[in-house]
This record gives C-alpha cells, structure tokens and sequence, in this order.
C-alpha cells in the first residue's frame, strides 16, 4: 500500500502496480466454493469458504483458510477435525445461508439438515459430497489462517456437474467483513 497527496491536501491510500494487477486478475477466477463445518466443545460452527485447494498428493493433504473474524474460526481453534462440503446448485439456499449469516447472531444447523458423521462433525445432508480431515497443521496467512486437512471419511460425489462456484455467491454479503 502506498500513499499519496489527494484533493484538499488529504492523504489517500493507493494501491501498490501489483496489488491492484493480483486485485483484477483474483477478481476473475471462478474458484470452487466449499462449506467448511466443525464442532468443538459441544459447539457446531461452518462457513462458506473459497480460499481452500488441494495442497498435496502423497499424502493427501487439503488447506482451509479461515478469516480470523469467523465464528468458525474460534470453534475451529478448539476443533481436531474440519469438514469439507460441495454443494451442487439445486442447494444454492444452504450456502447462502452459511455465507451470509454468522454463528455469532443465529444458530445456522436449526436452518437446515444435518448429521453428526465421522470425529462427531456435522454433516449436511444436502451437500453432493464432503470429506472430513484432521486438522494436522495451522499457520497464518495474513487476515486467514491455514488449516492444513488429512483426509480421514468422506462421501465421493455420484456426480457433479454444477457445483457452486465463485460466480454463483460472489453477489453474497459474508455475515462478518474478511
Ligand atoms: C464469496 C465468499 C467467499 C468467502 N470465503 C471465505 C473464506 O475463504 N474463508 C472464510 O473464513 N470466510 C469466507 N467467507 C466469509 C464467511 O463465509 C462469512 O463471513 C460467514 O457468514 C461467516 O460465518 P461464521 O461467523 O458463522 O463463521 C466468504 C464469503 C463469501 C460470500
């Protein structure tokens, strides 16, 4: 971040050439989205996720970031395992509903159909697929922190044509600011 001199003499901040170039490209990524529950302490928590990827073959390994302000993140930090859902479109409504509402103000399993599966993590039943991984690592990232996932259960998907993608919720306002 730079700053510079704006009108009136006020200071304005100014995004750095490669900020706004990564800003505009990021921008344009349709990147799959993926509904990360957990439970810890008798509390189940979930959100709607985007910064999550495959980070490895052998051994399977899976990275979740988590925003700091999320109140899945401050379950997760009392959690062993994670859970990670695809929904397919037709499920639009549940995803929503984890993206745009918050744990903090309702509780968001009393809205839709859920499961305790494997490690006790809720399970929602309207999702095409999911997996559940032990939480092997945590680290920072910047406003995120990374849960680095090894997959111990999961449900493959029969098939899945039209997951939810970026594109789909990118118009969703998150119950808490990243
Ligand atoms: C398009 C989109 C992508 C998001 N990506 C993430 C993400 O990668 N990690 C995260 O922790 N929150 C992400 N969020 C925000 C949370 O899903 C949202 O703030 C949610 O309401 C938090 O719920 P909680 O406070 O119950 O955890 C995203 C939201 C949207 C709309």
């Amino acid at each position: 971040m730079r700053f510079s001199c704006g009108p009136g003499g006020k200071t304005e901040r100014v995004a750095e050439p490669g900020v706004e170039a990564f800003e505009k490209l990021v921008a344009l990524l349709n990147y799959p989205m993926f509904v990360v529950t957990t439970r810890a302490g008798g509390i189940a928590a979930g959100c709607l996720v985007g910064f999550a990827s495959q980070a490895s073959i052998h051994p399977p390994r899976f990275l979740v970031g988590l925003s700091t302000r999320n109140h899945t993140f401050r379950v997760a930090a009392g959690a062993t395992h994670l859970a990670v859902h695809v929904f397919d479109r037709k499920h639009l409504d549940v995803v929503e509903l984890f993206g745009s509402q918050t744990g903090d103000k309702i509780n968001k399993f009393d809205r839709c159909s859920w499961h305790s599966g494997p490690e006790q993590m809720p399970i929602l039943d309207d999702a095409a697929a999911w997996f559940v991984g032990t939480i092997l690592d945590r680290f920072a990232l910047g406003d995120h922190v990374g849960h680095l996932l090894a997959p111990v259960a999961g449900r493959p998907p029969h098939e899945l044509e039209s997951w939810v993608s970026f594109c789909d919720v990118r118009h969703l306002e998150p119950g808490h600011e990243a």
